[in-house]
């Protein structure tokens, strides 16, 4: 419902855009009337439909996670919000958090079902399916990745390739101010590339670029009115113009790039030697000859690996983006940086992920940028699938839970300094320490998929950038720690300057 949901990935993130979840709730308020307040027995504490109109208008649309502050002083860690056509959870707090996730987790595995994604996915895929599509897709994905690079290339030696690329790309721009928003988006995606399609585009391949565009625009565009209507008014909605038509028009064009590696691969497949996701997805196939009994068929293979491309691409991207800032508005945070990684690597060879453990300093940095990055404030909608108890509260099956991250990465409690970038929060002694308020993965067997590549990615990336290049504002300009939302919380566009350091 509420949020615009075109991807089975841009519908979790999407959906948590709170602003377009309130929208949602006026549109309802002002157009029918049908709502009331049903709140079953011993249901969470929340506002009363009419307090969240009142409190719409005093909000700062902004910053829409931190919004709902105030009924979270006065309610407690566990507050309802009524949308009308579904009840919402939010759960703020790390134990009940868990206990969601791991102890209950049975309960908690599904995702929400959006209008729009529906419309699109039919609810195939990773990201938003359920059940025993989820299932069946999931442990796929997983093995494939597992699998990758027996033999051939490893996980590890692709990403480093690929920020060899991507410092030779950022080089070109001779220390001179640009925005390295494409630049990283499209090293990034490449990881997944050679993982899905087992090929890397060049960062000025028109036709990848075109891809990135239009992955881009959908982001974007299901945030607006028309999207968010259309999941509220389905029915309605399909016969109008409008951009959730647009979307639409977007994923089929997405959807068919898609479909047209896949015929690409199978006119030279060889079972024998899978180079890719889409090659190992032919073989599952292969096995299921019956297609109603089993989600292995093109319509999955399409969505898994569009799900891929989105998880993987925008997340891991806005991360680094806001690595790039941080370090250059933290001068002396970088300096340490640099000064490990030339103790520890040099400038002789590549950084690999084996390097981690004696890069404590490093290490911390990029956990700090991700607590401060918090690019998931809500975490990925679920839906309770079962009637449910949690901290004596009940859950009817087919409430949405929403997980708020943020309330545990700025925890007072838990950090020195909660709203000031500060590497210290994950050392002591001079030594990594590992902190349990932070989930920017999220945890239990629905948790982030691509948790080690991104991981991996993350370290690889940033130390091969650092090791080159020393990042600086403009001169005479002052760089913004200012965000913006769409499929994730990511830095305003910035222009930054990479000097070489040789
Ligand atoms: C910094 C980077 C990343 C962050 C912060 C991140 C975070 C998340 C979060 C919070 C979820 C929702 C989990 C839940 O519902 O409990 C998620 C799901 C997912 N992520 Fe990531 N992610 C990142 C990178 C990646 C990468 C590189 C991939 C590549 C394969 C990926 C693939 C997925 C998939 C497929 C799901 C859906 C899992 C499911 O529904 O079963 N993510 N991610
Ligand atoms: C999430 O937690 C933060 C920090 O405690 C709080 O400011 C915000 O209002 C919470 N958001 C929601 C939606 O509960």
């Amino acid at each position: 419902m509420l949020a615009a949901a075109g991807s089975l990935v841009a519908a979790i993130w999407a959906a948590l855009h709170l602003r377009t979840v309130l929208l949602a709730a006026v549109v309802f308020l002002f157009l029918s009337d049908y709502f009331r307040s049903r709140r079953p027995k011993n249901f969470p504490p929340g506002p009363r439909r009419l307090c969240l109109v009142g409190n719409i208008f005093q909000m700062d649309f902004k910053q829409p996670h931190l919004a709902v502050q105030q009924l979270v002083k006065k309610y407690g860690n566990v507050i309802s919000l009524d949308f009308g056509i579904m009840s919402s959870v939010i759960i703020s707090s790390l134990p009940l958090i868990k206990e969601a996730f791991t102890h209950l987790d049975e309960n908690f595995l599904s995702r929400p079902k959006f209008p729009m994604q529906k419309h699109i996915f039919n609810e195939n895929g990773l990201l938003m399916s359920s059940g025993q599509t989820w299932k069946e897709q999931r442990r796929f994905a997983l093995m494939t990745f597992k699998n990758f690079g027996l033999g051939k290339k490893s996980l590890e030696q692709r990403i480093q390739e690929e920020a060899l690329h991507l410092a030779d790309a950022i080089g070109e721009e001779e220390g001179h101010p640009f925005d390295p928003h494409l630049k990283i988006t499209n090293g990034v995606s490449n990881v997944i590339c050679s993982i899905t399609f087992g090929k890397r585009f060049e960062y000025d391949d028109g036709q990848f670029q075109e891809l990135l565009r239009l992955s881009n625009e959908v982001i974007y565009l299901e945030a607006s009115m028309m999207c968010v209507l259309y999941n509220v008014f389905p029915s309605i909605m399909k016969y109008l113009p409008g951009s959730h038509q647009t979307v639409f028009r977007k994923w089929e064009t997405l959807k068919l790039f898609v479909s047209q590696m896949m015929d690409s691969h199978r006119k030279d497949w060889n079972p024998e030697e899978p180079r890719d996701f889409i090659d190992a997805f032919f073989t599952e196939m292969a096995k299921h000859p019956d297609k109603t009994t089993t989600s292995f068929n093109e319509e999955n293979l399409i969505c898994s690996t569009l799900d891929l491309f989105f998880a993987g691409t925008e997340t891991t991207s806005a991360t680094l983006r806001w690595a790039l800032l941080y370090m250059s508005v933290h001068q002396e945070v970088q300096e340490k940086v640099h000064a490990e990684i030339d103790r520890v690597i040099g400038h002789g060879r590549q950084p690999g992920t084996t390097d981690r453990e004696s890069m404590p300093y490093t290490n911390a940095v990029i956990h700090e940028v991700q607590r401060m990055g918090n690019i998931i404030p809500l975490n990925a909608p679920r839906e309770v699938t079962a009637d449910s108890t949690l901290a004596g509260f009940h859950l009817p099956k087919g409430t949405m839970i929403l997980t708020n991250l943020t309330a545990l990465h700025r925890d007072p409690k838990e950090w020195a300094t909660p709203d000031t970038f500060n590497p210290e929060h994950f050392l002591e002694h001079g030594q990594f320490k590992k902190r349990e308020s932070f989930l920017p993965f999220s945890i239990g067997k629905r948790s982030c998929l691509g948790e080690q590549l991104a991981k991996s990615e993350l370290f690889i990336f940033f130390t091969a950038l650092m090791q080159k290049f020393t990042f600086k504002p403009p001169v005479n300009e002052k760089l913004s720690l200012k965000f913006r939302m769409s499929l994730t919380l990511s830095p305003v566009s910035y222009r930054i300057c990479a000097v070489p350091r040789l």
